[in-house]
């Protein structure tokens, strides 16, 4: 008989369902709240608002472009956590509910072991073990992936993640919200001709929030000598940012590699939908001789079809929730 999983994902602000039937991706369908554009980031009661708007038509419209009946699940996945709690409520409580009227298992999930997952929804799938760089809005981390459930993470951010570094330093240049791949955009037609310094941090940590901060400076003293410095700059200033923050990312990962002796290297979370860091992490793979892994955008940025693969994967394993489960804001792995 076939495992059909329904899988729901919450955690900030995309609605996102996918189904998914023996391991392989029906559909996967994401809802983004344009909403938040305006306030320059996302609001949380607005979006918890907005999950509670989307989640129906969303959930049908995965069922529908997977050709699956909900009497025909198996179970049904859902993000227990790290992410906006009034989020992360609309996703498991409509998850208990569905779960509970067909009589069919829960599995909870982890937002970020899910991220690194992702790379298990299409082919070619990373060897275990292999070493995952996650980097999103809220978190930046070097993970260690022993198997599918069970992974360490080897560093991470001691301020904040590269997805708000690139997010905070574009608000600073007047761009919208999520700033991460406008700067992206930008980027492509400019150089990194301006130089920032970079964080020391020991080991295999990271730091953002001095970049943020010089880069704050910088614009406030161009800004003074000619209040036109950013307007006439702003590819060059992007490519810049874009440049230093990936520095930053691949030097840290080759530092783990090197470390751990693994040559299996994989990149995920919004922020792996970035050109230069793709690009980066090829050459630098190409130098170094690893297998290198860079999703493809759909399962880059927050998908409910990350957290069905990882829910089959608790499936597999028969670790399912009770109708007790509940979301968590912050969580271990
Ligand atoms: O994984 P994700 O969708 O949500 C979280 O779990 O946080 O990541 C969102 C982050 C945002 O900070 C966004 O600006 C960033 O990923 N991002 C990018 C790009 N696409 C998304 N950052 C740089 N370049 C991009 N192309
Ligand atoms: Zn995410």
């Amino acid at each position: 008989m076939s495992i059909i999983i329904l899988a729901i994902e919450s955690s900030c602000d995309d609605t996102a369902a996918a189904v998914l039937r023996d391991g392989i991706i029906l559909s996967n369908v994401v809802a983004s709240q344009e909403v938040h554009r305006k306030y320059g980031g996302v609001v949380p009661e607005v979006a918890s608002r907005a999950h509670q708007e989307n989640i129906v038509p969303v959930v049908d419209l995965a069922l529908r472009n997977a050709g699956v009946g909900k009497h025909e699940l198996t179970a049904i996945a859902f993000t227990k956590g790290p992410g906006l709690i009034g989020s992360l409520i609309v996703g498991a409580s409509f998850a208990k509910a569905m779960a509970l009227s067909l009589d069919i298992p829960l599995l909870e999930v982890h937002h970020m072991q899910a991220h690194v997952l992702a790379h298990f929804a299409e082919d070619p799938k990373p060897a275990l073990p292999f070493l995952c760089l996650t980097v999103s809005g809220g978190h930046t981390q070097i993970v260690l992936v022993k198997n599918h459930l069970e992974m360490e993470v080897l560093g991470q951010t001691i301020d904040d993640a590269a997805g708000e570094a690139f997010d905070k330093t574009g608000k600073m240049l007047g761009l919208n919200y999520p700033a991460g791949p406008l700067i992206d955009k930008l980027a492509q037609t400019g150089k990194p001709v301006f130089s920032f310094p970079e964080p020391q941090v020991p080991g295999l940590n990271f730091s953002f929030s001095g970049l943020k901060t010089s880069i704050l400076y910088f614009i406030r003293d161009k800004t003074k000598e000619n209040p036109d410095f950013v307007g006439n700059n702003l590819p060059d200033i992007c490519a810049s940012i874009q440049d230093r923050i990936v520095k930053i990312l691949l030097k840290k990962l080759r530092q783990a590699a090197e470390q751990t002796g693994i040559r299996e290297i994989a990149i995920a979370g919004g922020v792996s939908a970035n050109s230069g860091l793709r690009a980066g992490l090829e050459a630098m793979g190409k130098k170094e001789g690893w297998n290198t892994y860079i999703p493809s955008f759909e399962f880059c940025t927050d998908n409910a079809a990350m957290i069905a693969v990882t829910g089959y994967y608790k499936f597999l394993k028969g670790d399912f929730a009770g109708q007790d489960a509940a979301p968590m804001a912050r969580m271990e792995y």
